[in-house]
């Protein structure tokens, strides 16, 4: 073999890896639809790599390695858009809606009304562009005129294609925003350094997005979707035709937009999406309204600041006030002490809120939090409600400074706060109410889901020293549990039944219930399917955790201490004789999977599963799940209210199955 034909042999091999890459890349962050393991896919990044690591003269901007640059920024400089990115009116109510038509009609009279009703999503404002079919630059909205240069920042958003199928001049715009999940994530961790907190996903993203180290920005986790689409600075014929254009480039948009042929059409996705507004894993402050045509809308034209041709109808604001009666402290499963504001009941959209997480004593310094205060509390999406301010003009000098304790208000050992760290944690390895914690996370859902094991029952068990360790629930008796309080024959016996049926439980279950450190569900699973049992997991080195995905150094520390410990080693000793399942039942035979090979996509709520239960099923069968139709969608699964995705399949002629169809196939598979 000569020497150029090898190279381009090599340059072949990159390529091909490259596109296989990009083609996963899509599947798993825009789709939502992975086909292939976290595993596999690592494999074909670790080899690319490889390849680009022996000839460096051949990587380029765009391959998918190249998304985290190495050189942090000096910092960012300002550009002009090319057109301004104006920003929108807003409104509250079906009367404004119904004005904003009128306002239309009048330049532009009509009998039929065409609109694209959009989630709004509460993120930050993108301008991006691509030239020559390649991700070129990234632009913040700014004051609407000019932004700041992100384009290393936006490169790291894993959904965003870095090469696109169009040689033309592309500019694309949308919202960067940042799942709750990941929101939680980074809040959690600044509170246990004890930084001050993030006050919302929108407050981060921004945070997130300005940072000069793209490492940095990185772990952040920003996901974007796009909405408008300019090719050689043109629009496309309609809304609808762009989110479309922008959908066949590959660029993620929103699953739930919906085209709209009438006002009426446009109220009710307003009041199905009210109504679904906790569900999504992202902030969504209402929804916008835009005339369909573009050349409407160039007709329509805009004011200074707004388009006259769109309009955002915002959703109640999930704000009120209340006042701090006490601040209480939690003893968590590690010990750690957090502080919890006991509030005012008060009513925030649709919820009462009697309580409110401080996070740790830093926390309350920051933001001068007394006991008497009245404070502004929020709910954004997210379900949990936080304390946005303190209501300093309504002191009266009888709020009381809130004095953190030096020890454990359950079991009154010392608290211990480490050097540098936030969080104090109750130094006693038996304490009840660490115990207390751990049965319940134990038994949650979940974890080992051993149902009708609750607060009530649970502290029953400790205070009469029925239980002083997880594995006692295994020794436990009939008569023990008769003699609680509002327990009978049969709420015993149906508690005895759940945790029989949880020594069955997958291991992973089993691995996520032992509440290590850092250790959640999906780790769990992860370590599941590498090790295949809790053995080989106890005895798992660092090196040998850390070449899991998923799994850092930080995490398989925490898995190494604690599997040191002795009362944990006495705890899976005591759990194995009590006769628990420690290795996965995945890897030993399969049951019967009739599904397998078949892709079912599920659109709408359904009356009798909920959506995980439904998804559990399917899987459990063997079918696959996915969030995106496509030609390899073998059905669609339409619950009350299906969204865009009944639509899609329609178009490409894929069956669909209502409830009591979906009922009939599981009853008869099951049979
Ligand atoms: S359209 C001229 N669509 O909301 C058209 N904007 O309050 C302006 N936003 O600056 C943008 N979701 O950053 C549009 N589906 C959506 C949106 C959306 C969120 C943001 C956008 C805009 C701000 C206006």
């Amino acid at each position: 073999m000569s020497m150029s034909h090898s190279h381009k042999e090599v340059v072949k091999k990159i390529e091909k890896l490259r596109e296989e890459i990009r083609c996963h890349e899509k599947k798993y962050y825009v789709d939502n639809d992975p086909q292939i393991s976290d595993y596999d896919f690592d494999l074909l990044v670790k080899e690319l790599q490889k390849l680009e690591k022996q000839h460096p003269e051949l990587i380029t901007p765009e391959s998918p390695t190249q998304r985290v640059g190495e050189q942090p920024l000096e910092g960012f400089v300002s550009v002009e858009h090319s057109t301004p990115m104006l920003s929108l009116d807003n409104c509250y109510s079906v009367e404004e809606l119904e004005e904003f038509k009128k306002r239309i009609e009048k330049i532009i009279p009509a009998k039929k009304n065409e609109y694209v009703a959009e989630l709004k999503i509460d993120g930050l404002g993108i301008s991006i562009i691509y030239q020559d079919g390649k991700y070129s630059q990234a632009v913040t909205r700014g004051d609407g005129f000019r932004g700041d240069d992100v384009t290393t920042s936006v490169k790291t958003i894993k959904s965003l294609p870095l090469t696109i199928n169009n040689s033309q001049e592309v500019e694309v715009r949308g919202e960067i925003y940042l799942p709750f999940k990941s929101f939680r994530k980074i809040n959690q961790e600044r509170a246990e350094k004890g930084e001050p907190l993030f006050a919302n996903p929108r407050n981060a993203a921004a945070g997130s997005i300005r940072m000069l180290d793209p490492k940095e920005v990185a772990s952040r986790e920003l996901d974007i979707f796009l909405y408008s689409i300019f090719i050689e600075k043109k629009e496309k014929e309609s809304q609808w035709e762009n989110l479309k254009t922008l959908t066949v480039l590959g660029f993620k948009t929103n699953p739930n937009s919906r085209f709209c042929n009438s006002l009426e059409k446009v109220i009710s996705y307003y009041d199905e999406w009210l109504e679904q507004r906790d569900n999504f894993d992202y902030d969504v402050d209402g929804i916008v309204i835009k005339v369909n045509s573009t050349e409407k809308q160039k007709l329509l034209g805009s004011t200074a600041k707004f388009p006259r041709w769109a309009i955002s109808y915002k959703f109640p604001a999930r704000q009120t006030t209340t006042k701090i009666k006490d601040i209480i402290i939690q003893v968590g499963r590690t010990g750690a002490l957090t502080p919890v504001a006991i509030l005012d009941p008060v009513k925030l959209s649709g919820i009462t809120i009697s309580r409110s997480t401080l996070h740790n004593e830093d926390e309350i310094k920051r933001k001068d939090i007394k006991i008497g205060d009245y404070v502004l509390i929020e709910r954004s999406g997210d379900v949990i409600p936080k304390i946005v301010s303190v209501m300093k003009e309504r002191r009266t000098g009888k709020e009381l400074k809130f004095v953190f304790p030096s020890s454990c208000p359950v079991c009154h050992s010392s608290a211990f706060k480490p050097e540098g760290e936030a969080i104090a944690r109750c130094t006693n390895s038996s304490c009840p109410a660490k115990l207390k914690e751990s049965l319940l996370h134990y038994s949650s859902r979940r974890a080992m889901n051993i149902d009708g094991l609750g607060k009530a029952i649970v502290d029953q068990l400790l205070s009469k020293r029925l239980v002083e360790k997880i594995p006692d629930l295994y020794s436990l008796k009939y008569e023990d549990l008769m003699q609680l309080e509002r327990m009978g024959p049969k709420s015993s016996k149906n508690i005895l039944d759940e945790i029989e049926k949880s020594k069955q439980r997958d291991v992973s279950h089993l691995i996520y219930a032992l509440g290590i450190r850092y250790v959640g569900e999906r780790t769990a699973q992860a370590m599941t399917s590498h090790l295949k049992s809790l053995d080989v997991l106890t005895n798992a080195s660092l090196e040998e955790l850390i070449q899991i995905e998923d799994v850092g150094s930080k995490v398989a520390e925490s898995i190494v201490f604690f599997f040191k410990q002795p009362e944990n080693i006495e705890l899976i000793k005591k759990l194995r004789e009590a006769g628990l399942n420690f290795s996965s039942k995945e890897s030993e035979a399969q049951g019967e999977r009739p599904l397998e090979g078949q892709t079912f996509i599920l659109t709408g709520a359904l009356s009798s599963y909920s959506r995980e239960e439904a998804k559990k099923i399917i899987k459990s069968l063997g079918g696959t799940i996915t969030s995106s139709v496509s030609s390899k969608t073998n059905y669609v699964i339409a619950g009350k209210s299906p969204g865009l995705k009944l639509q899609q399949a329609r178009e490409l002629n894929i069956p669909t199955l209502d409830e009591k169809a979906f009922l009939e196939l599981i009853n008869r598979l099951t049979d």
